[in-house]
């Protein structure tokens, strides 16, 4: 950690005033891996200035991709007509600074017959294997060889469709088939697919290239796959979890933040969950212009309307259940709430870690193995700290902590914000690899930090 990856933030002043969200990290970068397959340029917007996307568009660069800025601001434009082996020495790079690269692994075997994928890295929120995905890879006729220095593949007899089961509706797993599908010979059947919004915006995206893929009944996705794909020019969807980030935010420092470009479609299932707990949120749709802001564009509100929150139960779960990703912030505003809240986290075994840094601050945090207040999930009987019980409402005090991962880190940041005093929050630039801007997005709303 760099001596000056530190923030000093002077807590206790309700966040105010409006942000803006562009792409969702969860789909641009794999949006830009996707340009790999296509025989013409592909414009992207919307891309916000974070480091996965700056890993991923090294990576593009060193496989030969030129990688310009487009007329606007946030557009990128990917040209892959002179697509080529990377040495594995410039890939390595990378290595351990991006899950993305795990997959580059179709793309890369359709347009070269050879791929090399550096260590991967990524938040570390539990074991987080790939075996999903290189089951997939060799159900497809890949040949995976496992080095020290990373994984080698290659296509001897070229890619065929396949029926594929996954085990869990693995987010990663499930845009790995797809990559690898759209070009396979014949038809492949996914089972038990990952259907967050983040995929379909990807399905939407090549489909625009020129692929064939029906989404059924039953996370069940069928893709008939074609010889070759043109380019795509899209607006990828906001990023929701951003917009979640700065809703639970707004909440727990009993503020009023505007997101702009946060979609209401994508976040129902959190909408539900803040307005159970207290919060309030309106819809500012650019299709209903309200009086005075004729033509401004549209987001959602959220703000604390005052008086006490009320405690709630919620477990994680994939697409459409709450997001993993939402839990670590909104956490941050339940040791605010009057009672016991549950949290069942069900999709990552270690993603509570976290919660010894509030209780440090002065929250009442209690982790357990058991699965609490909800069905039996995977970790139940596997001696994971996965279920949590805050008890609330907790005045939180400023501490010195060190940033674990990508968003418990952004929890860090807001009980910061919501606490008396000055905390030191080390590891800040973690945060830049998912939120774009957030020092001058937390000067606009107010809030006082300095690098010290
Ligand atoms: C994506 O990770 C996101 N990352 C994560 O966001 C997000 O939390 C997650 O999906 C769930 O929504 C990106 O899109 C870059 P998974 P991914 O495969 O694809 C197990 C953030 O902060 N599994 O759906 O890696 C795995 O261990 C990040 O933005 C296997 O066992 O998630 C986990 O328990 C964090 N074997 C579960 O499945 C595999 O081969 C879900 O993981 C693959 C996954």
């Amino acid at each position: 950690m760099a001596t000056n990856d530190v923030l000093a933030v002077h807590g206790g002043t309700p966040l105010q005033g409006r942000i803006r969200v562009r792409g969702a990290k969860n789909l641009v970068s794999k949006a830009m891996v996707a340009a790999l397959l296509g025989d013409a340029p592909s414009r992207l917007f919307d891309v916000p200035r974070i480091r996965d996307v700056e890993v991923v568009r090294g990576l593009l660069e060193l496989h030969g991709v030129r990688v310009s800025d487009g007329g606007e601001d946030g557009e990128l434009v990917f040209d892959p007509a002179n697509v080529e082996r990377a040495s594995t020495d410039e890939i390595n790079v990378h290595a351990g600074s991006s899950r993305i690269p795990i997959l580059f692994c179709g793309p890369l075997l359709h347009r070269l017959g050879h791929a090399f994928i550096p260590d991967l890295g990524g938040c570390h929120i539990g074991p987080r294997p790939i075996d999903f995905h290189l089951q997939a890879l060799r159900e497809f006729g890949a040949v995976v060889e496992k080095t020290p220095e990373g994984l080698h593949l290659t296509a001897p007899n070229g890619l065929r469709g396949t029926k594929f089961e996954l085990p869990y509706p693995s987010v990663g797993a499930t845009e790995q088939v797809l990559l690898t599908a759209v070009m396979a010979e014949g038809v492949t059947e996914l089972r038990n697919a990952a259907v967050e919004p983040e995929i379909v915006d990807l399905i939407c995206i090549l489909q625009k290239m020129g692929a064939i893929i029906t989404v059924h009944t039953d996370r069940v996705i069928e893709i008939q796959g074609v010889p070759r794909l043109s380019g795509y020019t899209h607006r990828p969807i906001p990023d929701r979890i951003e917009a979640a980030s700065w809703a639970a935010a707004a909440l727990a420092t009993r503020g009023d933040v505007e997101v702009l470009g946060a979609e209401q479609g994508d976040m129902m299932t959190f909408l539900n969950v803040f307005r159970s707990v207290g919060g309030a949120y309106e819809i500012t749709d650019p299709r209903a212009p309200r009086a005075g802001h004729p033509g401004q564009e549209g987001g959602i509100r959220f703000w604390h309307p005052g008086g006490e929150l009320k405690a709630t139960a919620l477990e994680t779960d994939v697409h459409p259940g709450f997001m993993t990703d939402w839990q670590q912030p909104l956490v941050v505003a339940l040791t605010q709430a009057r009672g016991l809240s549950i949290v069942h986290e069900t999709v990552y075994e270690q993603r509570l870690g976290y919660t010894e840094a509030l209780n440090k601050m002065g929250a009442t945090i209690q982790v357990y193995r058991d699965c609490l207040g909800g069905t039996p999930c995977r970790f139940g009987r596997r001696n994971f700290n996965h279920s949590a019980v805050i008890a609330g409402p907790s005045k939180l005090h400023a501490a010195d902590l060190v940033i674990p991962d990508l968003r418990a880190g952004f929890s860090h940041l807001i009980a910061a914000l919501a606490a008396e005093g000055t905390s030191r929050v080390y590891g800040v630039d973690l945060i830049n690899r998912g939120y774009e801007d957030f020092e001058a997005k937390l000067a606009a709303l107010g809030a006082h930090v300095e690098r010290p």
